[in-house]
């Protein structure tokens, strides 16, 4: 067999010592441009999960990686005059150019070819070879030579970066936030040998204008950071090495795979280096490559299943990565955070690492986490211990006059189980049994202000006494019962109306008994649905005149809160999106415009309900739609609400067009609620796969959202508040009095539970490398 390898990066020599260890009689070649020890950048990083991989995959060239590696434990994190350490994170740092002698010793003593100072320009030449591996790095030649098929996407993110390097010793990875006269500049940086650094700064585009760096070469740009992060470097020079400033390009490819030629690397697809995985990702991918190409009967299969298999697992790294730099890119957001939720901000980004996990590592960061919140609620008048405080999830929150005792929300959902609007039975049960559970607060599923309002026949409403009668007896219920509030949610379906119950075929139009649907402008949801009617003037005033009654029969019902419903492509959020939204009146257009109905029903409701009682409006962030609403929309969104009074904005994304694509994951719409809450500057709720306790607090506790509502998670389990207050401790939670025993026993098991689970977490966690080496070259007590 005949391999040659474009490029002697990471991702090259890897996959050729894997490939010849596997077939010893292969003619392998790495072609490099370069000389055997040039190489750019500084150190590299892997955690202790990679490291055993490449343990597992060649024990040599591991060897000798791990003994030129620096280990370190902690992050630090550096913020207006603090300093917050978090360990047990186990990361190893190497230099590049170390690294990359490593492989090129390992992969010629196994017989690779190694052909430096060769730049390829045609893979013609290889017309003979088996495999062509193109590891030829984020520039790749060859992906664009074949872009036609390889379709690659670059992403260019909008902060500057320069990678330099320094002598100051490090005994964490670093992160430095440092405020300038011309605006935030981070440092990331680890040790990756005794006595050597590598630092990555970083900015967005006006602070480095305005910071002077524009056109300055390399050593002045490195004097201007030396100056800026001086007092932390404590005289050690910064080194540079084709440091230039430049935008980070994410980078995806459509396919990996062309005839006998394959992507590898950073060729294929980057990670931003705030996640420290671009050389990961590369010899991961080698790893890849030698397995498929182990089992499967031909090159071609081998390409295919490396193609198939490695995929999730590099779009997973990248939307890691993707979250985590698009905090870094808006870390204004969070200037004016108490440093210690800053940290855990920081710490929390990208989502694996969450407050509970962080509880076991770093007890006392996270009780000082807890405290900040603490001493936060306490200064909007609540009496929060600060000494012992509670988690996030249990500390009370106030709109306008009502105190919600904790931060769970059970999420407005569907029942479709009305008949002609009224709640019954199962409504009543439904909705009380979540407020015996514990949650702070309730939402009423979508209650439509008419009998053309509703989204399916089984929608409830609140346009007659009956149904007034009927929602009177729940809010009653919970009143007298629990300890939780309930917020009504108004709504009207728009052209998303007179279609099926959920279980007959979400947003299908009804076939028969259906009613004629009204929308901003008049187009079907599906091309199938019912082409709706665009509203004039005289239909505005009625709806508005329908949501007015509605939300009056509300405040007689008892309800706490009020919401407005300008979410999930319903009648309201058809004026707002451009996608659904063609007027050419005042209604349409602009955002300010296409604003302009639902404010105005949002003001006539303000009018009616009651000055002590809140109001929030639920909205999609995004359309998820190419030319449709963005987060910055959200905000503006957003803005225009809180200037009208409204107390709270429900975040949510989608479900306005049909042909949206989302994209889903754990607390997938978390990032909205954040950039709502902390660029508009007013309280959100976020929502969306988040399923624990553990998500919740983490949410909270990094500024994301101020409460956090749970769908689906409650659907199944009506005491999910209840355990988690019995998990974290939180005894104050209101239980009826009927089943105090029960509460009194789960909290009496949960202390029990809970330190099993730790010790267990604890007894299960393998050893960093960086406690292995601690403990191997500690000096033995004296006994
Ligand atoms: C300037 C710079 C500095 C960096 N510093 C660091 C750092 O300090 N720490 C870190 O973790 N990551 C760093 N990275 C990122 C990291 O190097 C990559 O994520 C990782 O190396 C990817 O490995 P790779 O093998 O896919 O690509 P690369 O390491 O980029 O290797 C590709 C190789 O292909 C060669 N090549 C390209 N075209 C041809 C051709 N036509 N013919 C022959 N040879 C060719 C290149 O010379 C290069 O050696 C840096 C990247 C750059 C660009
Ligand atoms: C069956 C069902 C019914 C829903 N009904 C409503 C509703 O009436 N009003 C609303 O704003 N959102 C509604 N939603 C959206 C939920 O409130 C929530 O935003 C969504 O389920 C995501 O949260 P989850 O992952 O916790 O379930 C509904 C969702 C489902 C699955």
């Amino acid at each position: 067999m005949k391999v040659a390898i474009i490029g002697g990066g990471p991702a090259g020599l890897y996959s050729a010592i894997l490939l010849k260890k596997q077939r010893p009689e292969a003619d392998i070649t790495v072609y490099e441009r370069n000389r055997a020890d040039d190489t750019f950048g500084f150190g590299v990083v892997f955690s202790d999960a990679t490291l055993d991989n490449f343990e597992k995959y060649d024990p040599p060239s591991y060897r000798r990686i791990t003994q030129e590696f620096a280990y370190w434990d902690d992050i630090a994190v550096h913020f207006r005059g603090t300093v917050h350490r978090v360990g047990g994170n186990g990361f190893c740092g190497c230099s590049r150019r170390q690294l990359l002698l490593i492989l090129q010793e390992r992969a010629r003593e196994l017989g690779v070819r190694l052909n430096f100072e060769t730049e390829i320009a045609d893979e013609a030449r290889f017309a003979d070879a088996d495999l062509v591996v193109l590891a030829d790095g984020i520039n790749s030649r060859f992906r664009e030579k074949h872009a036609a098929h390889f379709e690659p996407e670059v992403d260019l993110r909008s902060n500057v970066f320069a990678w330099m390097g320094s002598t100051r010793p490090l005994d964490a990875f670093t992160f430095i936030f440092q405020e300038t006269e011309w605006g935030p500049f981070i440092a990331h940086a680890y040790q990756y040998e005794t006595g050597r650094s590598t630092w990555i700064f970083e900015t967005d585009p006006e602070t480095f204008k305005r910071a002077g760096l524009t056109g300055l070469n390399e050593k002045q740009s490195a004097d201007r950071m030396s100056e800026i992060f001086g007092w932390f470097l404590e005289g050690h020079p910064l080194l540079t090495n084709r440091s230039m400033w430049r935008n980070f390009p994410m980078i995806r490819s459509q396919r990996w795979v062309k005839d006998n030629m394959v992507l590898l690397g950073d060729a294929k697809a980057t990670a931003h280096f705030s996640i420290g995985s671009g050389t990961k990702l590369a010899m991961e991918d080698a790893i890849a490559l030698a397995d498929a190409m182990q089992s499967a009967p031909t090159v071609q299969a081998a390409l295919a299943t490396y193609e198939h298999g490695r995929r999730e697992e590099v779009e997973k790294t990248q939307h890691a990565a993707d979250v985590s730099l698009v905090w870094f890119e808006h870390v204004d957001r969070f200037w004016d955070f108490d440093p210690v939720q800053f940290a855990f901000g920081v710490m929390t980004r990208a989502k694996a690492i969450t407050y509970d996990n962080l509880t076991l590592r770093a007890p006392e960061f996270v009780s000082e986490v807890d405290k900040a919140f603490a001493r936060h609620v306490r200064d909007q008048g609540f009496d929060a211990d600060v000494d012992k405080p509670l988690a996030p999830m249990f500390q009370p929150l106030r709109l306008r006059e009502m105190t919600v005792a904790n931060r769970a929300v059970v999420s407005p959902m569907c029942m479709y189980s009305a008949e002609e609007g009224v709640p019954n039975d199962f409504h009543l049960v439904h909705y009380g049994s979540r407020a015996l559970g514990g949650a702070g607060l309730i939402f009423t599923e979508m209650t439509c202000v008419g009998r053309d309002a509703r989204i399916t026949p089984g929608c409830t409403g609140l346009w007659n006494d009956a149904q007034e009668k009927a929602w009177r007896r729940i809010v009653d219920f919970i009143h007298v019962n629990s300890a939780a509030k309930i917020c009504l949610q108004l709504g009207h379906a728009g052209r998303k109306g007179a279609t099926k119950l959920m279980w007959d075929g979400i947003d299908r139009p009804l076939e028969q008994g259906g009613w004629d649907v009204i929308s901003a402008s008049p187009a079907p949801y599906f091309p199938d649905s019912q082409v709706p009617r665009e509203m004039d003037r005289a239909a505005m005033d009625k709806v508005k005149a329908e949501f007015v009654a509605s939300a009056e029969r509300g405040e007689a019902c008892g309800f706490d809160m009020l919401e407005l419903h300008c979410a999930h492509g319903y009648l309201l959020a058809s004026f707002i999106s451009p996608l659904t939204n063609q007027r050419t009146d005042n209604y349409g257009g602009s955002l300010e415009n296409r604003l302009r109905y639902p404010l105005e029903i949002f003001e006539s409701l303000r009018s009616v309900w009651p000055s002590h009682k809140p109001m929030s409006v639920r909205i999609s962030a995004t359309d998820w739609a190419e030319g449709g609403i963005t987060g910055d929309d959200a905000v503006a969104i957003a803005r225009a609400f809180a200037e009208r009074g409204v107390d709270l904005v429900d975040v949510s994304t989608g479900q306005t067009v049909r042909d949206a694509q989302p994209i889903y994951g754990r607390m997938f719409q978390t990032p909205f609620s954040d950039q709502v809450r902390n660029e508009a500057r007013v309280a959100t709720m976020c929502v969306g796969n988040i399923t624990t306790a553990d998500q919740v607090n983490t949410i909270l506790a990094a500024g994301r959202a101020d409460l956090v509502a749970l769908g689906r998670p409650h659907l199944v389990d009506p005491g999910f508040t209840m355990r988690a207050a019995a998990w974290y401790g939180a005894s104050d939670i209101f239980s009826p009095p009927q089943y105090l025993p029960g509460k009194e026993q789960i909290f009496r098991n949960s202390i029990r539970d809970r330190q099993d689970f730790e010790d267990l977490k604890i007894k299960a966690k393998p050893k960093t490398r960086a406690e292995l080496k601690a403990e191997a070259t500690k000096p033995l007590a004296a006994e």
